[in-house]
């Protein structure tokens, strides 16, 4: 049933895609895909999966036939045509660890997809070394994940700084290596071996990072759903053991007073990754001036006579970012309209803003290996003459996984 509808939206016939266990199957895919190729966005589409089912992501491939039943899924799937694009596809075995449920469930299958595709070419030479990260923007946006300026939700990506040739996914538990690559026209595909988790509500991440934080926010009536539901949010975040050092100097406040001092870890509507803290004049929710100070010791931030460290950045949120702080900043100071001023300009700054969709990173040698300012949108993905190169993707992460290596360029199937 999947399959008459992808196969409409694909136009192909239903077995190319039905059969793709094996080398012959895949090779009658691509023979599929290249018979019919006249180089519209169909058979674009068709040389992709083709392409992706030889290399055997079988079940990627099968939860694309599932997004393809969607309206939005198949506006996902029709803008990988569009301009060069990062693939994180996950292995078989990283999908089978997806409950059945998930994978039902097209409209979720289809965010998460969506946070699986970068919107520019990434490779490990044009990403930051660890401690320092690349934010990288997706394609997930709208509905949970609205931030300002329509931006999409980022991922945040490192090279590892014992092994430059590849760089890692950065998530709270631990990261993705992106190891095994290939290019397959305008995208550039990393095998992943586990799904990418989708951007965590305020509550879920700092409830798990920061407990007692999470507490003095629960002591603040109201706080909690304004921090949720916060049109695009910075939180510095101290962890337990910051609120323990100060627990009792923090009990002589009123809650007046502790309302400003949670105030003041805010910048309310704006999102500021690690990339951006040292170049901005940021002034809290609590209407209080920020100081950013970076050392060889480390990142660190101010707010009146407080200094705190960061020790963990950019935990991407579905409204904001969260950045993990070792101290509290005691400033009992606030300035409702200096807070107020600041957001109007953030809204303000938002509605006009444009981000170049090239990585975002710490470092000025890290840009973006192509296309970051251009208007012009005629990459050869897109166009008539569409070619795929040849995918091939190493094999050292995949047990048992064999890489065939499919080449169709200008309509002919070259198998190896
Ligand atoms: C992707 O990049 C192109 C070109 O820079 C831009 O026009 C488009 O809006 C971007 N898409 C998303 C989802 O950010
Ligand atoms: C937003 O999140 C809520 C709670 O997790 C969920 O019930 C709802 O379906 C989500 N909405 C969208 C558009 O994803
Ligand atoms: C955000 O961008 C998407 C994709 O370009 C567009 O469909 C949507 O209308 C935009 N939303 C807003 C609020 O501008
Ligand atoms: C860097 O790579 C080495 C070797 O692969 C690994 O042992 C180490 O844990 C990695 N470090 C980080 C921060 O990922
Ligand atoms: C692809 O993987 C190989 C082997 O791990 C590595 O040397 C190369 O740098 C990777 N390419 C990209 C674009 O990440
Ligand atoms: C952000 O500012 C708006 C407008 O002043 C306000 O309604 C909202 O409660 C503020 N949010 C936070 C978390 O301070
Ligand atoms: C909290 O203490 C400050 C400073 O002593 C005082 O100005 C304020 O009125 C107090 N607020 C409450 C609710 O007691
Ligand atoms: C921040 O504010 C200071 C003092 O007002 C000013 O000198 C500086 O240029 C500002 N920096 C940025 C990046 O706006
Ligand atoms: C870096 O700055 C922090 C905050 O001001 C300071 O505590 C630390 O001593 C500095 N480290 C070095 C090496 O200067
Ligand atoms: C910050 O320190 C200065 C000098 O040590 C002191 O005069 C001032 O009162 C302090 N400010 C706050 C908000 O604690
Ligand atoms: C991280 O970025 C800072 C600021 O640009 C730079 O000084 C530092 O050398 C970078 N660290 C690494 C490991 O690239
Ligand atoms: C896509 O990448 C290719 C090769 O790096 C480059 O020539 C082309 O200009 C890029 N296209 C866009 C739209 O950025």
């Amino acid at each position: 049933m999947r399959f008459s509808t992808l196969s409409a939206f694909l136009s192909i016939p239903a077995f190319a895609l039905a059969q793709s266990s094996s080398a012959s199957a895949s090779a009658s895919a691509a023979s599929a895909s290249a018979s019919g190729a006249a180089g519209n966005s169909s058979d674009y589409l068709t040389a992709v999966l083709g392409a992706l089912t030889s290399a055997g992501l079988t079940s990627l491939v099968g939860a694309a036939q599932g997004i393809a039943e969607t309206p939005e899924g198949q506006a996902l799937l029709g803008s990988l045509a569009q301009g060069n694009k990062t693939v994180f596809a996950p292995s078989n075995a990283a999908l089978s660890n997806v409950s059945q449920d998930i994978l039902s469930d097209n409209a979720l299958l289809t965010q998460i997809l969506s946070y699986h595709i970068l919107n520019n070419t990434y490779t490990a030479q044009g990403v930051a070394t660890a401690p320092n990260h690349t934010i990288a923007r997706t394609l997930l946006r709208g509905g949970n994940y609205t931030l300002p300026g329509n931006f999409t939700a980022p991922l945040v990506l490192a090279k590892n700084s014992t092994n430059g040739s590849s760089f890692e996914i950065v998530q709270t538990t631990s990261n993705i290596s992106t190891s095994v690559n290939a290019t397959a026209a305008n995208l550039q595909v990393y095998v992943i071996d586990r799904v990418i988790e989708l951007p965590q509500s305020i509550d879920t991440v700092v409830s798990s990072l920061a407990p007692q934080l999470s507490g003095l926010v629960s002591s603040i009536p109201g706080l909690a759903d304004q921090l949720a539901s916060a049109d695009g949010i910075t939180i510095f975040a101290p962890n337990d053991a910051a609120i323990g050092a100060i627990q009792s100097s923090l009990g002589q406040l009123n809650s007046t007073q502790v309302t400003s001092v949670l105030s003041n870890h805010i910048i309310n509507g704006t999102v500021v990754y690690s990339t951006g803290l040292a170049s901005g004049n940021y002034t809290s929710a609590g209407g209080e001036p920020f100081k950013f100070i970076s050392n060889s010791t480390g990142a660190y931030v101010q707010s009146a006579n407080s200094t705190a460290k960061i020790v963990q950045s950019d935990i991407i949120l579905n409204n904001g970012v969260v950045h993990v702080i070792d101290n509290v900043l005691v400033n009992t100071a606030s300035n409702p309209q200096a807070a107020e001023s600041a957001y109007s300009s953030a809204v303000a700054a938002a509605s006009t803003s444009t981000e170049a969709n090239a990585p975002v990173t710490a470092t000025s040698a890290a840009t973006a290996p192509s296309g970051s300012s251009s208007g012009s949108s005629s990459s050869g993905a897109s166009s008539a003459g569409f070619k795929i190169e040849p995918l091939g993707l190493t094999n050292s992460m995949m047990g048992g996984m064999v890489a065939v290596v499919g080449a169709i360029v200008g309509g002919i199937v070259t198998l190896f």
